[in-house]
């Protein structure tokens, strides 16, 4: 099994994030965690804080000579907007008493009891996401060695929509989608609406508002046979909708034709089986976004996410203060005003972490090459079949 735990607050020291199960034996690439790195802080619409930090980090455990010997990861990211004075001494910065609408900070202060709302926002914002980020990198990197390929690109800012059918069993073009998006300031595959996208969001920002949107998440290469419809809990579709929807602001994450399912009769939409001796069994469709029965088809696993609007508003909404019970307005804190392109690649994360955790469970094995032995063989059965 792998799993992933992340402690650390937005302004304190470091993020700090606890990667349990990866296999031994895998040659891990830094440049790698650094380049995912970097592309989460990208994307037209955010704070200034992402051009002044570099998310150094550093590896605690779980690799010698940049190889995995099969124990906890553990890698600190710094945060250069570390503020010594509201963490360590005597408190020196007033609190926070205002919630923000849409945030965690009245929910949080109410369950965990607390006066001060930077008590809340501290660790609900999204900076914890470069602890994904860096899970995700290294679950990337394992699943490299079996041939999977995530990628993402963003297909809905506010009104502004990505016309084409992304739908489909060619790989091939989704990565293109996505190598266009990694050229795109916004993550947009279209690059004839990019300067339309960034005009709305400086519109946006001029009227101290925000904007959500959609983005397409993928895995490509991904053998038949991940997850299980024999326990409600083993279901493909269920697993990566549980990682997805626990980003920050995601709230709908749809498998393939997701709820436009609903448009056609049933003759319409199923993806028809086909037979090649060459090609195996296989569908010339993909509304099902390789997921049929809770279990991956080997078809591109393919997921729509969207994501809010971004709750802290420059023109802050109507609260209650927390300490007086008095109507106000809800705090300002720096915050971004569009981060659509910049929580996409943190859904590639998840989504990596989730793939290479049914990986783990379907092939086992404590160390690379015993899991690429056993891997060899199902693809072995398969062929048998
Ligand atoms: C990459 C990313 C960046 C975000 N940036 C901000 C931000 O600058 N300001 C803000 O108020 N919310 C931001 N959010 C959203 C909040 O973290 C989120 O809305 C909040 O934690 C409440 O959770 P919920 O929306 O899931 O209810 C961001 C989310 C992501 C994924």
């Amino acid at each position: 099994m792998i799993r992933f735990f992340t402690a650390g607050e937005s302004h304190n020291k470091a993020v700090v994030v606890l990667i349990d199960g990866i296999p031994s034996g895998l040659k891990l690439s830094l440049e790698k965690i650094s380049v995912e790195l970097k592309r989460r802080r990208k994307g037209y619409g955010r704070t200034e804080r992402q051009s002044f930090e570099e998310d150094e980090f550093e590896i605690l455990s779980g690799v010698r000579y940049s190889e995995t010997i099969g124990s906890p990861i553990c890698i600190k990211v710094l945060n250069k907007d570390y503020r010594e004075q509201d963490f360590l001494g005597d408190k020196a910065t007033p609190a926070l008493t205002v919630p923000r609408p849409g945030h965690a900070d009245l929910t949080g202060a109410m369950k965990f009891l607390r006066e001060d709302l930077k008590d809340i926002s501290e660790r609900s914002s999204a900076r914890e996401t470069v602890g994904r980020v860096v899970a995700g990198a290294i679950c990337k990197q394992l699943l490299e060695q079996f041939g999977v390929r995530i990628g993402s690109f963003v297909t809905k800012i506010y009104r502004v929509k990505f016309d084409k059918n992304y739908l489909t069993v060619d790989a091939g073009m989704l990565i293109k989608y996505h190598e266009a998006a990694e050229r795109s300031s916004v993550r947009f595959p279209d690059i004839l609406k990019e300067k339309k996208i960034i005009k709305l969001i400086d519109n946006v920002r001029s009227n101290n508002d925000t904007i959500g949107g959609e983005f397409v998440v993928f895995a490509v290469n991904i053998p038949v046979g991940l997850g299980s419809y024999t326990q409600w809990c083993d279901r493909l579709n269920a697993l990566i909708t549980y990682y997805l929807t626990s980003i920050p602001a995601i709230k709908s994450v749809e498998v393939g034709l997701g709820k436009k399912y609903t448009d056609f009769c049933g003759s319409q939409v199923h993806d028809e089986i086909f037979y090649s001796p060459k090609k195996g069994f296989y569908r010339k469709t993909n509304n099902a976004g390789g997921i049929e029965g809770g279990i991956s088809n080997g078809a591109p696993v393919i997921v729509s996410c969207s994501m809010k609007p971004i709750p802290t508003l420059y023109k802050p909404l109507k609260s209650v203060d927390i300490k007086t019970k008095k109507s106000s307005l809800a705090n300002i804190v720096r915050s971004d005003i569009c981060a659509v392109a910049s929580c996409s690649v943190v859904a590639e994360s998840m989504l990596a972490i989730c793939l290479a955790d049914e990986f783990k469970k379907k092939f086992g094995g404590d160390s690379l090459r015993e899991m690429k032995l056993n891997y060899k063989n199902y693809q072995k059965c398969l062929l048998n079949f």
